[in-house]
């Protein structure tokens, strides 16, 4: 009962929204909450300013099984995989490739990313297979004589790629969990470009946009996202895209696992893509390189056990801290995204962003003090110096020591697959930027990551993106820069209850957190809590972005009083959410915003 009661005030309030009765849906929201929640006065005035997330399609349920991806054909190869008997491990192996070929923006077996999983037997792992600094890397290689940094010089061309660790980072996964035959899991994504693929509108436009870049860092061989000369009109929704080049790589994937990759022709073509472009990634950078398990850390939020990625990953000690932070306070009495509600998120994002910046790095090249930033005492202490009226704490009096991470862009992405045992796997991975480096290894076929621009480029200097960099994760040799994925799962008594992960920068930690809290504290379904428009704070630039309706009309003027700056717009991840039903049916929510599908049987 106590579950259904918010739907049914968020219909009565949708459809007085829909009619622009603003008014009407307030009362409809305070009448029906106030029987529901029996929130205080003060409450009760502030839940009168939340909103509701608009209506979505419904979400996909299955009984057993499930994937969801950013790509429907990558979502149906995952699918075959566990129909076939294979588990999610071999499943998250056949999607990463598919992935590679489907989904060239983010898609990828030359960047890197993070997996986590929850085994049916309990078992527990992180995978590290994030990409490292090249050996011949150095702190201030994106500087010039003056020490300023080059615009661009990390971010695009053949310099800002970091040793690839996607082809170790499956092989080490399927050597450690998988069942069926590695070569069976790289045939499908193999298959998929020879075929080729029917670009979806999006797709389209992504190939469109990038087509200077394109052109301008792969000047000797246009690859096969340019469409071919004497063809001059832009890519269209319907177009078939071939791969032949990737057709090869992968085949030499599937027939020799990783050695396919960092030896042999693969490793050729990488070394001489990366002389023809001054890059400096050699094959010693390649032969060296190895996927790292790592040890999940644990936290709770309301009888629930979270499951997140230890750093070199930012996301999983920051969203611990923001959960541990907001769990003291009822936030689904105080309304999704009413003031006083967004006030305490707010103010939750903007000191763990503080930490970040200061403390997290890769742990392999420095301390790195989890269990300090992790204690409750300690979180506590930073909660109490937010203002009880509401009103927003400026950035500039949260210390936070020295520095701010990288941005990272919202071109990465996420899969989430369950298997009919109840094996869970939760990945997100990464170009960086959107078809990061914009380098095709010629001949290869396949798109370098641009991830060096990860690290700091230079200690308290703005980067591209008008952000400052930290000390801790300055560039090293053999380095892995810092991140925000942030693959998570949920389990209540050992028992799986949700996977979820997103794609988006520096916004993928307090995605995460809003989609852990649209299905927990404000009763959203997996569909409805992936779409929901979403805000973020990093704690510098001191905003809080709010996406297009995140926010009532005069919730947003209410924080703006309090002196809150919000600024509409910004780039959002597409995230996904595998919830585990009462009666163990699994529900999917596949995020709107791309071509993202769930699938399952
Ligand atoms: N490049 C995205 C991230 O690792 O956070």
């Amino acid at each position: 009962m106590k579950a259904l009661l918010p739907r049914k005030v968020a219909a009565l309030t949708l459809t007085c929204m829909k009619r622009h009765l603003y008014p009407l849906a307030l009362a409809a929201l305070f009448a029906c909450t106030s029987t529901a929640t029996r929130p205080s006065a003060s409450t009760a005035s502030q839940a009168t300013l939340a909103a509701t997330p608009p209506t979505t399609t419904a979400s996909v349920t299955a009984a057993k099984a499930m994937v969801v991806s950013a790509h429907p054909e990558a979502s149906r190869i995952g699918l075959e995989v566990l129909r076939k008997g294979g588990n999610a491990y071999d499943a998250a192996v056949a999607v990463q490739f598919a992935l590679a070929v489907a989904l060239p923006a983010a898609g990828n077996i030359g960047g890197g990313g993070f997996v986590l999983y929850h085994g049916a037997d309990g078992q527990e792992g992180a995978l590290d297979f994030r990409e490292m600094a090249p050996a011949s890397a150095n702190r201030d290689m994106y500087l010039d004589a003056q020490g300023n940094v080059v615009p661009s010089r990390s971010t695009a061309g053949h310099l800002a790629t970091g040793v690839p660790g996607s082809v170790a980072g499956m092989e080490a996964l399927h050597k450690k969990l998988g069942k069926l035959p590695w070569a069976e899991l790289v045939q499908p994504a193999v298959e998929l470009a020879a075929r080729g693929l029917r670009l979806t509108a999006k797709e389209a436009a992504g190939l469109n946009n990038n087509r200077e870049n394109f052109l301008k860092y792969n000047a000797q061989t246009p690859p096969a996202y340019v469409r071919p000369d004497g063809q001059t009109r832009p890519w269209q929704q319907d177009d078939l895209i071939q791969y032949p080049d990737l057709v090869r790589t992968l085949e030499r994937i599937r027939d020799k696992g990783r050695d396919g990759f960092y030896q042999g022709e693969t490793a050729d073509l990488i070394v001489a893509e990366m002389q023809r472009g001054g890059g400096i990634i050699t094959k010693q950078d390649l032969q060296n390189y190895q996927a790292k398990w790592r040890t999940p850390l644990h936290g709770h939020y309301r009888g629930y056990d979270v499951l997140a990625f230890p750093p070199p990953s930012s996301g999983g000690v920051a969203l611990l801290q923001m959960l541990q932070m907001l769990e003291p306070y009822n936030l689904g009495a105080l309304g999704w995204h009413s003031p006083q509600g967004v006030h305490l998120i707010t103010e939750a994002e903007r000191r763990v962003y503080a930490d970040r910046a200061k403390y997290l790095g890769d742990p392999d090249f420095g301390r790195v003090p989890v269990t300090q930033l992790l204690d409750q005492k300690y979180n506590k202490n930073r909660m109490a110096t937010i203002r009880r009226d509401g009103r927003a704490t400026p950035s500039s009096e949260v210390t936070a020591g020295v520095g701010l991470p990288g941005y990272e862009s919202d071109q990465t992405t996420h899969y989430n697959i369950v298997d009919a045992q109840g094996n869970a796997v939760s990945c997100t991975t990464t170009l960086n930027g959107s078809y990061g480096s914009k380098v095709v290894v010629a001949g290869a076929g396949f798109l370098l990551n641009n991830e060096m621009d990860d690290f700091s480029s230079k200690v308290g200097v703005a980067n591209m993106y008008g952000l400052i960099g930290g000390a801790a994760n300055a560039i090293a040799p053999g380095k892995r820069m810092l991140s925000s994925m942030t693959p998570t799962i949920l389990t209540k008594k050992g028992k799986l209850a949700m996977i979820v992960g997103t794609p988006g920068g520096s916004t993928i930690i307090t995605s995460v957190m809003q989609g852990i809290l649209n299905v927990i504290d404000y009763h959203q379904d997996a569909q409805q809590a992936v779409a929901a428009p979403r805000l973020h704070h990093q704690w510098l630039p001191d905003q809080i972005d709010a996406e297009e309706s995140a926010l009532l009309p005069a919730a947003q003027d209410t924080l703006q009083k309090r002196g809150y700056t919000i600024k509409t717009g910004s780039h959002w991840g597409r995230m996904e959410i595998i919830w585990v039903l009462p009666d163990g049916r699994l529900q999917g929510g596949a995020d709107p915003r791309g071509d993202d599908t769930a699938v399952g049987y």
